[in-house]
């Protein structure tokens, strides 16, 4: 163990020994398959090259390691077999592997530290010959954590083994999906979901696997942006108009609300109240190299029990001090509240219709808040708040009319919005004159209630108008 090196080279002869002698006696057709140590070599297919043929009397042996720096040891064998059926062997191992001078190795030991930084530094080879995937990778959530020094986010060898990469003609099977090993409880959620159940009858269904929903090397953050949600209507053809016969502004619905919050029937679905910057009309993101959000949504949350209205109105001036006057409202969304729930769709027979599920006092899910903005490596950084922001004026009116009829509890709202219910759908016009009234409604509401947090202390920030 002192010399870990040494150790590795001598377990790497003994293998190349117990290689030589199984390799002469399966040659000779003397003992077709017989003791272990002969099948553990498999012979490597007579496709491959001699050079090949000569790395593999090495590597094609069971058991053989190096021992790394940090104690770590890393797994030497190859499989001839899967390397001769897959994609790359017409390439041959010294393409990717230039680094080994074969009247050197493996006398001269190379010192390699770690598993993963050798992974890390390898996949510097696929880029010579697949540049547009790299670049494509380089722009992903899972590259961006990787820079950040998140060890545990895929590489390309984390989803293509480089010595067995079957030809995509082959098809992709449900065990095959690379995205299982670090995602195991949304792999499941979604091979019970009505997409998992249709692939799983066949490997050939259009139903999407993982990469077809998420992509596969420019993977993005997926509650930012609508791009996940253009791939489901893009593959659902006129999602919105099957929507509309039946639910009133479909499109507007389709924007607030997640799909996952109504076609995962038993989730729980919670509110997202998102920083949204009016100038660049996206979603707020952390500076680079300047984080602010956490810290400044802790000072504003004391107790840390949730961010009431006052603390959230003191937390967008905050935002609002650097850029222009006020350009930084929330924008709600309605979702659920898990990464696994997102993936337990259902057929359309048990989807959420029940307008009341949503539309009605204290309907659940406006009993769950969350604060969110786009963190630096783009993914969504959350702080809690208490539900009673969705109700409060100081809020609404930085929400840019995020409200859903009687799910929120200002009355005069809902008897505004039952006006534009009655008018609005068949004369949209009517519908625009309510909005604006709705509109000198909340200006008003609002001017008011900064008056009274001018002048009253700021204890009690989750008034609602409508009690008043
Ligand atoms: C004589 C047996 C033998 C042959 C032939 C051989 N290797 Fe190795 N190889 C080893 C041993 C032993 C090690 C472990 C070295 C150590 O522990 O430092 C190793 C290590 C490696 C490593 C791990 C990284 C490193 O640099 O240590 C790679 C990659 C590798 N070999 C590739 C190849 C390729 C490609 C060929 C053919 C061009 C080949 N080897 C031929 C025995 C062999
Ligand atoms: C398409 C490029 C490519 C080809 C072709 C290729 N390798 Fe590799 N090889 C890699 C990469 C990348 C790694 C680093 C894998 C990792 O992350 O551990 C690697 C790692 C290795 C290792 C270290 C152990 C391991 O699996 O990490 C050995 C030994 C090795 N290769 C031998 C071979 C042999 C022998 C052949 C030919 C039969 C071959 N390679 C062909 C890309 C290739
Ligand atoms: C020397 C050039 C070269 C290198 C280096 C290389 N590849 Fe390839 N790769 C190819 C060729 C050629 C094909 C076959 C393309 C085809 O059939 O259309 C291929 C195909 C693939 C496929 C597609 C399989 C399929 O049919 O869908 C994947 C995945 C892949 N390579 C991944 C990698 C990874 C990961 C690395 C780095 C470990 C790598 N490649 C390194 C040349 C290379
Ligand atoms: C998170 C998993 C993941 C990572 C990381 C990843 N890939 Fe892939 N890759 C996939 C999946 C899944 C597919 C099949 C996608 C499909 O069918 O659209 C694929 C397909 C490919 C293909 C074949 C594309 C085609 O259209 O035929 C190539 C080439 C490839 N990857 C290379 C790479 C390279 C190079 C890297 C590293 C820069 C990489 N991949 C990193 C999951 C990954
Ligand atoms: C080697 C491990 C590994 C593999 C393989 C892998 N991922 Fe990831 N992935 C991570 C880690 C770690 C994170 C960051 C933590 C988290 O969100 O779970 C992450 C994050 C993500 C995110 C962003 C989640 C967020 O919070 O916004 C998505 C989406 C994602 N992965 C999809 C995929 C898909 C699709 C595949 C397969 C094509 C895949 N992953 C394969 C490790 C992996
Ligand atoms: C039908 C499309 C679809 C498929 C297929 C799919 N996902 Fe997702 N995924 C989603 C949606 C929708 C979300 C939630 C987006 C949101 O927050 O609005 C999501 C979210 C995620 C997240 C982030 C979870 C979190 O905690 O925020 C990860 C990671 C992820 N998916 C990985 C996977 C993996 C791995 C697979 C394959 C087993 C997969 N997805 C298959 C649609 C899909
Ligand atoms: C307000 C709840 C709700 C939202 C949000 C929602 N759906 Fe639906 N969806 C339903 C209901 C209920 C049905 C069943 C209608 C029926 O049986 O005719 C349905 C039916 C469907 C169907 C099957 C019928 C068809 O159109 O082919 C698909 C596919 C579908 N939705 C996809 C989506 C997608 C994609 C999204 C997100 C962009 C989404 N849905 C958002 C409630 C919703
Ligand atoms: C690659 C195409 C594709 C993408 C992308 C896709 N789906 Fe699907 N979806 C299908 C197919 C195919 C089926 C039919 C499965 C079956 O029942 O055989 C289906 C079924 C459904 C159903 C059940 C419809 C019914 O009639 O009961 C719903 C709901 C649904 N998808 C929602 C979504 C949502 C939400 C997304 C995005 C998060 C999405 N789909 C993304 C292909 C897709
Ligand atoms: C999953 C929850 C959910 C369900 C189910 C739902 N809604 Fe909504 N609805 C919302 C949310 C959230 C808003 C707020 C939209 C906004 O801020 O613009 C909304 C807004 C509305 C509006 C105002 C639209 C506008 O022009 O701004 C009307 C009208 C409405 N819903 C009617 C209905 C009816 C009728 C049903 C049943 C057929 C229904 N909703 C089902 C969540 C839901």
């Amino acid at each position: 163990m002192a010399e870990p090196g040494r150790k590795g080279t001598t377990t790497g002869a003994m293998h190349r020994d117990g290689f030589v002698v199984a390799a002469l006696v399966a040659w000779l057709g003397l003992i077709p398959v017989a003791a272990p140590s002969a099948r553990a070599a498999d012979s490597p297919a007579n496709t491959l090259s001699d050079g090949d043929k000569k790395c593999l009397t090495c590597h094609a042996s069971e058991g053989m390691t190096k021992n790394l720096g940090n104690g770590e040891t890393l797994a030497l064998r190859v499989h001839g077999e899967a390397f001769a059926k897959s994609v790359h062997a017409p390439l041959g191992c010294a393409i990717c592997h230039a680094e080994i001078n074969l009247d050197k190795h493996p006398g001269a030991q190379r010192k390699i530290e770690t598993r993963r930084g050798y992974a890390v530094a390898m996949i510097e080879v696929c880029r010579t010959c697949h540049e547009d995937k790299f670049k494509l990778y380089e722009g992903s959530v899972h590259a961006s954590l990787l820079r950040a020094g998140i060890p545990v986010a895929p590489v390309c060898t984390d989803c293509h083994s480089p010595h067995s990469i079957a030809p995509k003609a082959a098809g992709q099977p449900m065990k095959a999906v690379a995205c299982r090993k670090c995602h195991e409880t949304i792999f499941e959620a979604y091979a019970g979901s009505v997409h998992g159940l249709a692939r799983g009858k066949s490997a050939e269904s259009p139903a999407p696997l993982c990469a077809g929903c998420h992509r596969a090397h420019d993977v993005g953050a997926p509650s930012v942006g609508d791009r996940l949600r253009n791939t489901c209507i893009a593959c659902h053809g006129g999602t919105i108009e099957s929507h509309q016969s039946w639910l009133p502004n479909a499109e507007r619905h389709l924007e607030v609300v997640s799909c996952p919050a109504c076609h995962s029937p038993g989730a729980q679905r919670k509110v997202d109240l998102r920083l949204y910057d009016g100038v660049s009309r996206e979603r707020m993101v952390e500076k680079k190299g300047v984080p602010q959000f956490e810290d400044r949504a802790r000072s504003a949350d004391k107790e840390g029990d949730g961010l009431d209205a006052i603390a959230l109105r003191s937390l967008l001036k905050q935002f609002n001090v650097e850029g222009a006057e006020r350009t930084t409202t929330l924008r709600g969304r309605l979702e659920v509240r898990t990464g696994v729930e997102a993936h337990q769709l259902s057929d359309k027979s048990r989807a959420v219709s029940n307008c009341d599920s949503c539309h009605r006092e204290g309907a659940d899910p406006f009993q769950s808040v969350t604060v969110s903005i786009v963190g630096a490596d783009g993914r969504p950084l959350r702080h809690d708040a208490q539900k009673e922001v969705l109700n409060s004026a100081v809020s609404v009116e930085s929400m840019r009319g995020f409200y859903a009829i009687g799910g929120t509890r200002i009355k005069l709202l809902d008897v505004l919005l039952v006006l534009a219910l009655l008018s609005g759908i068949l004369v949209p016009v009517g519908h625009m004159t309510v909005k604006w009234l709705f509109r000198r409604y909340l200006d008003q509401i609002a001017k008011q209630k900064s008056l009274e947090n001018q002048t009253a202390e700021p204890a009690r920030g989750g008034d609602t108008p409508g009690k008043q």
